[in-house]
């Protein structure tokens, strides 16, 4: 063998698992594994998880806070027209230095699967070819799947529709849209059938930014399944954000959960970013325009949480931990309880795995060799400790090491303790 990993911890709670790599892919699972190996690492009984996935990020702005001002209200709307005051600025070479620390930082967090999302609404393509180009490098250790997203709105921006279609010929993945942007209730219902029959005609896949207002009355993810239903797209398409759902009527919510069910449409809730955008219209109570986590899981829907934003026009924080992520996720969507708090583990890992359509993702043999040994003991310690990323591994290949969150306690009248354990 190439490596094995001695006595893991596993997300699903098996305990004292050995994990054999061979020629990038994983040979084999199981309790003390009798194979010898090249390398051995110790997991000391620390848990060894599939790596982290981002369903839903914006790569061409990340890391571009202050420029070319910062946003003073925080608010979705001046973030909007700041990334419209820094488009025409944008340099090609500036976005993909950008976006490659980003993926450095993001490896470095376990992080190895991101799906971002491209401004098309540009008519140079810019950031497009800036980002394919990062796709490109980025390869080896990162799968990188790009969205075209008409952010200005596929109807509302007359050459919106034509640069979405050069970017899908340029080689991005997916299809977006943004219905609630376009002008009218209408028109954004044109626009997300537009945009699902031209995937469905492309053979490619789907996710929208979706309802995200505190509009109780937006309806946008109801045609969206609709569509899909209609187009046989199931399983290919996502929601993003759904905000609104959390304003909606809970009699209108009850019809629309077993649709977006039985469609098959995923759910992409942003936590960080819903929490800190969302009900800026309102006093107080204030609402926190997350979308429904809980009830669209129970509803057998597929529910991923994304970063969405890190140092950008429309957050200033974040560094690429998907921990964080779920860690807000779950206190925003009041899921402490124990298997909940399980689900917000496998809305960072195996759902967006499966909603990016990722192959040979997991803990079993035949899959990729990809794995991320954490400073903690379980899933959910590991969200409570957003632990160190101890070691992380690619088709294999060691990515990143980390020293373990470790102090030096010098308490008064007590002996110096050394070696003491973060929260453990
Ligand atoms: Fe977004």
């Amino acid at each position: 063998m190439d490596i094995v990993i001695r006595n893991a911890s596993l997300p699903d709670g098996r305990q004292n698992i050995d994990i054999a790599i061979q020629a990038g892919r994983i040979h084999a699972v199981g309790e003390r594994l009798a194979l010898g190996a090249a390398q051995e690492i110790d997991a000391g009984g620390d848990l060894v998880t599939p790596p982290f996935v981002d369903a839903h990020f914006h790569m061409d702005a990340t890391l571009s806070y202050g420029l070319p001002r910062v946003n003073a209200s925080g608010t979705l709307l001046e973030g909007i027209s700041l990334w419209g005051e820094l488009k025409p600025t944008l340099v090609q070479e500036a976005i993909i230095e950008r976006a490659m620390q980003y993926c450095d930082w993001a490896v470095a967090r376990g992080l190895l699967a991101i799906r971002s999302h491209v401004d098309i609404c540009d008519d140079r393509l810019l950031a497009t070819e800036a980002l394919l180009e990062v796709k490109r490098r980025v390869a080896p250790y990162i799968d990188l799947q790009l969205v075209a997203f008409p952010q200005d709105g596929i109807l509302r921006c007359r050459t919106a529709f034509a640069n979405l279609k050069r970017a899908v010929g340029m080689g991005v993945d997916v299809v977006g849209g943004i219905p609630h942007f376009e002008r009218t209730m209408a028109e954004g219902a044109a626009s997300v059938k537009l945009l699902c029959e031209y995937a469905a005609e492309q053979g490619l896949r789907v996710d929208m930014h979706c309802d995200e207002s505190d509009d109780p009355m937006s309806r946008h993810i109801e045609t969206l399944a609709c569509e899909t239903q209609r187009l046989g797209l199931q399983g290919r398409v996502a929601g993003s954000h759904l905000t609104s759902m959390h304003s909606m009527d809970n009699y209108y919510v009850s019809k629309l959960l077993p649709l977006i069910a039985e469609s098959g449409v995923a759910a992409i809730a942003n936590p960080l970013i819903n929490i800190t955008l969302q009900g800026r219209h309102d006093t107080y109570p204030k609402r926190r325009g997350m979308t429904r986590v809980p009830e669209l899981m129970a509803a057998g829907v597929d529910v991923a949480f994304g970063h969405d934003c890190v140092m950008d026009p429309w957050y200033g924080l974040g560094s690429g931990d998907m921990l964080e992520v779920a860690h807000m996720g779950l206190h925003v969507a009041q899921m402490t309880g124990q298997a909940a708090m399980q689900q917000c583990f496998m809305a960072i890992t195996e759902t967006p795995a499966r909603i990016l359509g990722l192959e040979g993702y997991g803990i079993a043999p035949g899959c990729h060799a990809d794995l991320v040994l954490l400073d903690a003991g379980s899933a959910v310690e590991a969200i409570r400790l957003r632990a160190v990323r101890k070691v992380v591994i690619r088709r294999g290949q060691v990515l990143s090491t980390a020293p373990a969150a470790r102090a030096t306690l010098h308490l008064p009248g007590r002996p110096a303790q050394t070696d003491f354990r973060l929260g453990r």
